[in-house]
């Protein structure tokens, strides 16, 4: 039976809140309409300051900002179903994964917090709010995170070769997809975050559009090998992080290591330098035969980015998931879509083999929508 589901989320770059309506039947998947609702200027730098500055988050501040980040994922449902001309009542349920303001899966008590408080989403819309995707897996001995593999896996796996899905968002995840239909996957390290970080603080510009800023440098090679001996990189999976790890305290930390201070431009180069070879490096390591690489996540629109990961990964055809259906800057958002069904019909959405947990599970809480 077809049914109609929303995905709503923001990723670690705070860029906007990406909304995506998808039909799904049985096991065709197929995206109707996207939005794209832009983040307020004071919301999006709360949500910065809130990611910036783990051990001093004020609470009042974070329950006011759950409520903002909340209405604004409401208000993107809604613009993004007017525009498709679906009625709310269509619907099934909204994916609603949130913005990640913390994710510790690991030490004594480890969580994954995001907000966007999903009680608004459900009242605002009218439509059941499945959310608080990542908990349960956590709750399992899980790392929570990656949970778009299970999606991937569905969508891209071709009983014919091995290939890889890799995600270049604020953060960097691979799902391995070997032709035996096995899954496999976890988070490289940096995607754009630091990329974005340093063009912010020296530039003020949000990103480095076409990489066209890192070209102009050179990169400095000592950096570089010095930045990939983090210890995040060698650690085997599962593994997850985020900008509680990558972030500027970081980069700050690599320069002021480094011999020589390298100049604005050249430390852009050695960053994106950085991100590719931690990206091709965790696929010779997990994916060596790799024939077919499809990519997604804002990074695909890093020019050099691409060109870089394209020579740093030689017999290996590397392509956009457009060819394979799905438009790239959609396809997380389709993921959390794809998630809401798995739990509303009751079925498990993680894979422990990627996270780590004790077993699959039923993701999420089901908050009730009620027509408006
Ligand atoms: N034309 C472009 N050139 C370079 N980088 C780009 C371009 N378009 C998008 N990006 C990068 O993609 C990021 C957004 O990617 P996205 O997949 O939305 O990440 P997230 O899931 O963390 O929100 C931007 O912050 C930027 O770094
Ligand atoms: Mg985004």
């Amino acid at each position: 039976m077809k049914e109609f589901y929303v995905g709503l989320i923001s990723g670690t770059s705070v860029d906007a809140v990406d909304a995506a309506l998808v039909a799904i039947d049985g096991e065709q998947f197929q995206i109707l309409a996207t939005h794209s609702e832009a983040f307020p200027e004071a919301v999006a730098n709360d949500i910065q300051a809130l990611v910036r500055s783990p051990g001093t988050i004020n609470i009042d501040d974070l329950g006011e900002l759950d409520t903002e980040v909340g209405e604004l994922f409401a208000v993107a449902t809604k613009r993004l179903l007017d525009a498709a001309g679906t009625p709310a009542s269509a619907v099934r349920a909204i994916g609603s994964h949130g913005q990640t303001v913390r994710h510790f899966p690991e030490g004594m008590s480890p969580f994954s917090l995001q907000i966007g408080d999903p009680n608004l989403i459900a009242c605002r819309t009218g439509i059941t709010t499945v959310a608080d995707f990542r908990r349960r897996d956590i709750a399992l001995g899980g790392q929570g995170a990656p949970l778009v593999p299970a999606f991937h896996a569905a969508t891209f796996h071709d009983p014919g070769e091995l290939r890889v899905i890799l995600n270049i968002g604020g953060i960097a995840n691979i799902t391995v997809l070997p032709a035996d239909g096995a899954v496999f996957g976890f988070d490289t390290g940096p995607g754009n975050c630091l990329m974005d970080i340093w063009i912010q603080r020296e530039q003020e510009k949000a990103f480095d559009r076409d990489g066209a800023w890192a070209t102009s440098g050179s990169v400095a090679s000592d950096l570089v090998a010095q930045m990939l001996g983090d210890r995040y990189f060698r650690r085997i999976p599962p593994k997850s992080t985020g900008r509680e790890h990558f972030n500027y305290r970081w980069l700050e930390a690599a320069l002021n290591e480094a011999a020589t201070r390298p100049v604005p431009t050249d430390v852009q180069a050695s960053l994106l330098e950085l991100t590719a070879r931690s990206i091709a490096e965790s696929i010779e390591r997990h994916a060596a035969d790799c024939k077919r690489i499809l990519v997604c996540g804002g990074g695909i629109h890093n020019a050099a980015l691409m060109q870089r990961l394209t020579a740093l990964i030689p017999g290996c055809e590397i392509e956009s998931t457009a060819n394979y259906g799905i438009d790239p800057d959609w396809v997380e958002a389709a993921a959390f879509a794809w998630l809401a069904r798995r739990t509303m019909h009751g079925l498990p959405g993680n894979l422990p083999a990627v996270t780590g947990a004790r077993r699959p599970c039923i993701l999420g809480g089901v908050f009730v929508g009620e027509p408006t």
